[in-house]
């Protein structure tokens, strides 16, 4: 078993598939707590429902990124959590929390990366983005996170075919249910199958 915290800023329809798929006996894992940003976020509701113990650490609160930083460690630390997944969080995840949680961060982007990423790059933007383009298929990616905006190593992709999407919208609930099935079985994986990271890439011990 491997303690998990969420970490969440709207919505949370992944948080709450992953939590489905542990609740199920199918990924070997406990969340520990929700962290978001925002006291606003839906995900801070389906957490209360559950009893999973929840915390609102605004980063304008703190004078520093650093001292934001300190505070999630603490928070991290108080709860035992081994992994940090991150599930539509839009804030930066500050760099000493990336140094102590090297390689066990996980992050869930709305598109193939390494097109469609980086800094403001989220949400509807990134759908109308791929939209203009006129690219016929997008995505979902799974990667570790390090200190830059959707550069760290991709874990796990799926593909999904544009050729029946009139706008934006519609990209957006397709991959929305890719993600949801992506999600739990990425994190299955990282959480029982040890792997190295050589570079940009993610090797499998069972793939070596
Ligand atoms: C998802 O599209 C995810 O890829 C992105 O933010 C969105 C979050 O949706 N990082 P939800 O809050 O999980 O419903």
């Amino acid at each position: 078993m491997r303690n998990i915290a969420i970490f969440a800023s709207g919505r949370g329809s992944n948080f709450k598939a992953i939590f489905q798929h542990i609740q199920r006996g199918e990924i070997p894992a406990t969340v520990v707590c929700l962290i978001s940003d925002n006291p606003g976020a839906k995900a801070l509701d389906f957490a209360v429902a559950n009893r999973i113990p929840q915390f609102v650490i605004p980063p304008k609160a703190f004078a520093t990124p650093r001292e934001f930083g300190r505070e999630l460690l603490n928070v991290l630390t108080r709860q035992r959590a081994e992994w940090i997944v991150l599930a539509g969080y839009l804030k930066k995840i500050p760099d000493e929390v990336v140094r102590r949680y090297r390689n066990r961060i996980v992050n869930i982007h709305p598109a193939l990366l390494p097109a469609f990423g980086g800094k403001g790059m989220y949400g509807m933007r990134v759908h109308q983005a791929v939209f203009n383009s006129g690219a016929r298929i997008s995505g979902v990616t799974v990667h570790l996170v390090n200190s830059e905006y959707d550069a760290g190593p991709i874990v796990a992709q799926e593909a999904v075919s544009l050729e029946d999407c009139a706008g934006p919208e519609q990209i957006a609930e397709k991959v929305l249910e890719a993600e949801h099935r992506l999600y739990p079985r990425t994190l299955k994986k990282l959480l029982t199958t040890g792997f190295s990271v050589m570079g940009n890439r993610v090797i499998f011990e069972e793939n070596k």
